[in-house]
């Protein structure tokens, strides 16, 4: 069983994923978290690539050729053989991250995305749960933090990314909004539930 967490920052994933792990490894489940990009020896270095500020123009597709490099890695290293023997993977951001920021945010083409998934043979989702929070909220509850490369976008920025969010919620099927802006209890109630209903565990 294959689950993401989506959302821009502060939107609360991290808090989710961990009360989500702690909630099925105490009903008995095998339970590994990875988070994009990173997860892997390999992968953590190209994060560190990723999130660093540079001087030069970073260009959308060098971050997908990226991304892509460190889910390969992620997916061959941890994702297939952890799914092969039965475990629960719940990842913090998949490759609905890659459309929403690159995609959206940044006008990569949607197709090239689906491309190079498909054509690298990358596991897929069983469930993605997007929690949905607006830029404002982010802004706020990010406040406090060094800002990395990528926290450092404008805020029409994030609507984009957040806009991108909102379709793919329409257009996927297994991708589905919580509402980011309620208590924490109230949300991983849903989640819950959620996993519950379509996952069946
Ligand atoms: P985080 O793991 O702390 O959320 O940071 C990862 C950052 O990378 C976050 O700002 C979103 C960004 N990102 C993308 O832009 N595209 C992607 O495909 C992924 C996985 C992350």
């Amino acid at each position: 069983m294959f689950i993401s967490f989506e959302g821009i920052e502060g939107s609360g994933k991290s808090t989710q994923i961990k009360i989500i792990s702690e909630s099925l490894q105490k009903k008995g489940h095998d339970v590994i978290s990875v988070r994009e990009p990173g997860g892997t020896e390999v992968g953590e270095k190209i994060r560190k690539i990723f999130l660093q500020e540079t001087t030069e123009n970073f260009d959308p597709l060098t971050e997908v050729l990226l991304l892509y490099a460190s889910r390969k890695q992620l997916d061959n290293e941890i994702i297939k053989p952890n799914l092969k023997k039965g475990s629960i993977v719940i990842a913090d951001r998949f490759f609905h991250a890659t459309k929403a920021y690159q995609c959206y945010g940044k006008g990569v083409e949607l197709n090239l995305v689906e491309y190079l998934h498909k054509t690298l043979n990358i596991s897929e989702p069983d469930l993605s749960i997007y929690i949905d929070i607006n830029p404002e909220l982010s802004r706020k509850r990010i406040s406090n933090r060094k800002a990395d490369r990528i926290e450092q976008e404008s805020l029409d920025f994030f609507s984009r990314v957040q806009h991108g969010y909102l379709q793919l919620e329409k257009e996927s099927k297994n991708f589905i909004l919580v509402d980011g802006s309620k208590s924490i209890e109230k949300i991983s109630g849903e989640i819950d539930s959620l996993i519950k209903e379509l996952l069946n565990v």
